[in-house]
This record gives structure tokens, C-alpha cells and sequence, in this order.
């Protein structure tokens, strides 16, 4: 006989489309914010959104080393941008920005807050697909100052999918998935803080 329907707890349909529902008017409040900055008008402005995704990429950068989230989440370390983005600033002779502040994230995270975050910097690689063709008008490439924003070699929409379908298969009970979902605003919060400081 098959187990009986547990109606206490329904599996999660798709956390990531929760995530993705939850952050819906934060997310658009930043993308409002960066091109209001006009980021894509000349390489001198390129590097201000540079020095916010160097500031984001560096809080997060410990988490990609993080051994229990790598038993959970595919290829976490291929996942990693901090390098890109360092590289980027490199192409484009600027020296990477002094830190305000320890990195968000040491060698131990909170992982369901872990989780919320890199839902937010995995997400934003599908965003950079829009991004890197206007960076292209300005003459960076994925091979050129615009590292950070290219695409896996399978494809986005794929490394995405291996992503979020890795995100909705973990066991997460109420108070964890609140704190998952409770990392995911502080990253977005985190990037709109930096966009509103660094284009002022
Ligand atoms: C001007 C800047 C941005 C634009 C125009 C933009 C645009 C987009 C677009 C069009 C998508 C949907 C892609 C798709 O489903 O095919 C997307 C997804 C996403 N972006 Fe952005 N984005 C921007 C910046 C950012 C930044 C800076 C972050 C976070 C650091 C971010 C986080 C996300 C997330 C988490 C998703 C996935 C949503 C989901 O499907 O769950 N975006 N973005």
C-alpha cells in the first residue's frame, strides 16, 4: 500500500518560483535602480556597476568553498564569480575597490540564509544575459571587462535549471525555508544598498 498524502506538509511545488515571487518587487526596484545609473553609457560608468558586483561577489565568495553547500548544491565552485569580476576590473586597468566592511559570509554560513543569497547571484546570471549585450555597445565581452556576465558553457537557462531543481529537491523545515527566504532579501537589500551608494 502506498504511504498515505501527509496534508500536513505539502511538498514544496517550486521554491525557487517562491524565492523568485517573494523578491518580484525588490528585484525590480534594483534593475530600475542600476539602469537609472546608466551603467552601459561608457566604461567609466561600467566600472561603478563593476564595484557593486566586486562588493556583492566578495560577500559571497566564502560560501562557494563551503562544504556543506557544495554536498548539496551542482558544481557550486564552477559556480563562482568573484574571479570574473576581479578579472573584469583587471581588463579595464581599475584596482579593485577598497572593502567598507568584512565579507558577509566566513569559512561557516547559516546555510539556509546561504541558500537565499546564492539564489540572488544565480538568478542574476540569467538577468546578465540582457546585460552582456549592452555591455557590448561599450566594447566588453566575455572575453573583455564583461567576464562576470557570460553565460555557463551549457547554456543559462540549463545551469539555472540544475540550480533550482538542486534548491527545490532539499529538505527545508518552516524556520529554514523563512531563513532562506529571509537571505534571499538580504542580498538583494545588500546589492540595492551598494547601487544606491556606489551611483550616487
Ligand atoms: C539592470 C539590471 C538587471 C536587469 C535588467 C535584470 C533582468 C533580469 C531578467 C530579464 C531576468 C529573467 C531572466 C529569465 O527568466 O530568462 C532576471 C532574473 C533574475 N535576476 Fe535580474 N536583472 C538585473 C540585475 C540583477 C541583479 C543585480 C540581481 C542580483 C544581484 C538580479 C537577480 C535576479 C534573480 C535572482 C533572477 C531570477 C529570478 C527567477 O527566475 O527566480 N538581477 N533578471
Amino acid at each position: 500500500m502506498s504511504d498515505p498524502i501527509d496534508l500536513a506538509s505539502p511538498p514544496v511545488a517550486s521554491r525557487a518560483k517562491t524565492l523568485k515571487a517573494e523578491t518580484r518587487e525588490t528585484h525590480e526596484r534594483l534593475d530600475h535602480s542600476i539602469m537609472a545609473g546608466r551603467p552601459f553609457e561608457s566604461q567609466e560608468r561600467y566600472a561603478l556597476f563593476l564595484a557593486v558586483q566586486h562588493a556583492f561577489h566578495r560577500d559571497i565568495d566564502a560560501l562557494y568553498a563551503n562544504p556543506t553547500l557544495d554536498g548539496l548544491l551542482p558544481d557550486l565552485a564552477g559556480r563562482r564569480r568573484f574571479g570574473d569580476v576581479e578579472q573584469d576590473l583587471a581588463d579595464l586597468g581599475i584596482a579593485a575597490p577598497q572593502a567598507d566592511a568584512p565579507p558577509a559570509f566566513g569559512a561557516t554560513a547559516d546555510i539556509p540564509t546561504a541558500l537565499g543569497w546564492l539564489y540572488v547571484a544565480e538568478g542574476s546570471n540569467m538577468g546578465a544575459a540582457f546585460l552582456i549585450k549592452a555591455a557590448g555597445k561599450i566594447g566588453l565581452s566575455e572575453d573583455f571587462g564583461a567576464r562576470h556576465l557570460a553565460g555557463a558553457p551549457e547554456g543559462r537557462g540549463l545551469h539555472w535549471r540544475t540550480f533550482t531543481e538542486a534548491l527545490d529537491a532539499l529538505e527545508l523545515d518552516d524556520a529554514e525555508e523563512a531563513r532562506m527566504i529571509d537571505g534571499a532579501h538580504a542580498a538583494f537589500a545588500r546589492v540595492q544598498g551598494l547601487v544606491t551608494h556606489v551611483f550616487a
